[in-house]
């Protein structure tokens, strides 16, 4: 392994960290689907998971590592708490990468070692070390994270860090779990790391951080001006509470920042070598596809992917940026993959000028998904005249969601108005093939439809949050609906896209239903077979 990069390595945490995140939860196709996308993206190492976590984790990274872990894709690894039995599943989950990767634990603080491990300093740097030993048996890529590293004793750390690089680790990242640091001192960090560990050399450093105080970035940034090289960081910055570091926010400001950057890495300040190797023009369609599977909004004024990222509403910078852009704009929108909004296709469109399209935008679909694709393109191209690029998005994204059809919406018809009482009638084709029709009365036609929609379900549970974007501007834009809604505290979201947003609002509520009774029918095999 080489253990002086380059550039900086972006090891991505959004199937693992990020889906720690309430209400993220991602069924296996949709993580497979997010990886294909990461792999596209040109992130290092993806994470897929926590094997020991449940069967469902487990599968997931070995369908990942089976799938997206070709030889020139990128490394796959699997988390695992520095116990044997974890370690055991992360090497099994792993076996079919190309190249695999395992990423062992455990907690280095004092407020950790007193309160949750009940462990002695000596006793935890002997399990750390054993347990990377241990991981070594299964692949030469190991990885050791000290939990809470930013709430450590550094000369601890040191001593801990110098362990395990004996032990064979050849990334050590150092997590600030909790988000407690601000940056100069996560760079003094990791300077005090590269100065007092003796065998540092023979390990990346690598960061892992936590938002709490939304400094993750900077303290990031921080990092590898002192010899980070190695970043963890999520798409859309989703994870634990206030999220991990945004990997798009890293990477545009490595990219737009270069020659700042360029003599931390040793370069010439003008080199125009880019410092990750991610394809930034990947970078909006990742942060979609995300957004769309975990039902996780981005917030509009969220840096580089948010929707008012690249729009100038005041008349003094609208006048800058039309005389130069550069007056206003650091970065073009083009440069993360914001196509301009074009006219491309049109109900007479063909097949195969669709498909090219696609292609043009990075998407390669498997034929049987660009079948459903077309269908749907064609039913908006009736509808609207003009499909834009956007639109093209909205529509492939939705196809691929991946929620399980169990039961499957055949028609939704309301009716309202400023006299009407708003009336929904649903019809609901049941897992079991049975059509069951419902009518409700509601607050609006939103409401009726899903008070008839649960009508039919019949599974208790409660909106939380209910949200309708319009993808692009006119009368007839497509609208995509998310929604997520609770059930015994857990999370479920739904995503459709359509330009009714009362069949979009019926259909993402279907989706999310969907998740929830799926999880149902595993909880109850699982007491089952345990009965
Ligand atoms: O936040 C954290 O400390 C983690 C570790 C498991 C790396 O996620
Ligand atoms: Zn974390």
């Amino acid at each position: 392994m080489n253990t002086k990069p380059e550039r900086i390595i972006i090891f991505d945490t959004t199937l693992r960290d990020g889906e720690q995140c309430p209400g993220a939860t991602l069924n296996i196709d949709e993580k497979l689907t997010i990886a294909k996308q990461l792999a596209r993206l040109g992130v290092d190492i993806i994470e897929a998971g926590f094997a020991f976590a449940s069967p469902g984790d487990f599968e997931a990274i070995s369908k990942i590592a089976q799938t997206v872990g070709t030889e020139d894709g990128p490394v796959i690894c699997s988390l695992a708490r520095a116990r044997k039995e974890d370690i055991k599943a992360a090497a099994e989950a792993i076996k079919p990468a190309a190249k695999g990767r395992i990423h062992t634990f455990i907690a280095t603080s004092d407020i950790h070692l007193k309160y949750k491990l009940k462990k002695t300093r000596q006793e935890v740097v002997a399990i750390a070390e054993e347990m990377v030993a241990y991981a070594k048996n299964f692949t030469s890529d190991v990885e050791f994270s000290p939990e809470d590293a930013g709430r450590s004793d550094p000369e601890f750390l040191y001593e801990v860090l110098e362990r395990v690089i004996s032990a064979g680790a050849t990334t050590v990242n150092i997590p600030d779990t909790v988000g407690y640091t601000t940056p100069s001192e996560f760079g003094a960090l990791i300077k005090g790391i590269k100065e007092n560990v003796p065998n540092i050399d023979k390990a990346i450093i690598s960061v892992h951080g936590h938002n709490d105080l939304g400094l993750a970035v900077a303290n990031f940034l921080e990092a590898v001006k002192n010899g980070a090289r190695q970043l963890e960081c999520t798409i859309n910055g989703i994870g634990e509470r206030a999220g991990n570091a945004a990997l798009e926010e890293l990477v545009m400001a490595l990219h737009v920042r270069r020659q700042y950057f360029n003599p931390f890495l040793g370069r010439p300040v003008d080199s125009e070598e880019p410092l990750t190797n991610i394809d930034t023009k990947q970078i909006y369609r990742t942060s979609r596809l995300v957004s769309n599977l975990t039902g996780i909004l981005v917030q509009p004024n969220k840096a580089i992917v948010g929707a008012n990222a690249f729009a100038h509403e005041s008349g003094i910078h609208q006048d800058g940026v039309l005389k130069n852009k550069l007056t206003y704009e650091i970065m073009d929108a083009q440069s993360i993959g914001l196509t301009e909004n074009q006219i491309v296709l049109g109900k007479h469109s063909g097949r195969n000028a669709f498909r090219t399209r696609l292609r043009e935008l990075g998407y390669e679909l498997t034929e049987t998904e660009l079948n459903q694709a077309f269908i749907r393109f064609k039913e908006i191209a009736d509808k609207k005249k003009e499909i834009t690029d956007w639109d093209l998005q909205a529509i492939v994204n939705d196809e691929i969601q991946q929620a399980p059809e169990l039961f499957k919406l055949e028609l939704v018809q309301v009716s309202c108005g400023s006299n009407a009482k708003p009336t929904a009638t649903v019809t609901l084709r049941t897992p079991e093939g049975e059509e069951l029709m419902d009518a409700a009365i509601g607050t609006g036609p939103v409401d009726a439809v899903y008070k008839a929609i649960n009508r039919v379900v019949n599974v208790p549970n409660q909106l939380i949050e209910f949200s309708v974007q319009s993808v692009t501007a006119g009368i007839d834009a497509i609208g995509e609906v998310t929604i997520r809604l609770k059930h015994e505290n857990r999370v479920f979201s739904g995503h459709a896209a359509n330009t009714d947003i009362i069949v979009a609002s019926a259909q993402a509520y279907v989706n999310a239903l969907n998740r929830l009774y799926a999880w149902l029918q595993t909880q109850s095999q699982r007491k089952q077979v345990t009965a």
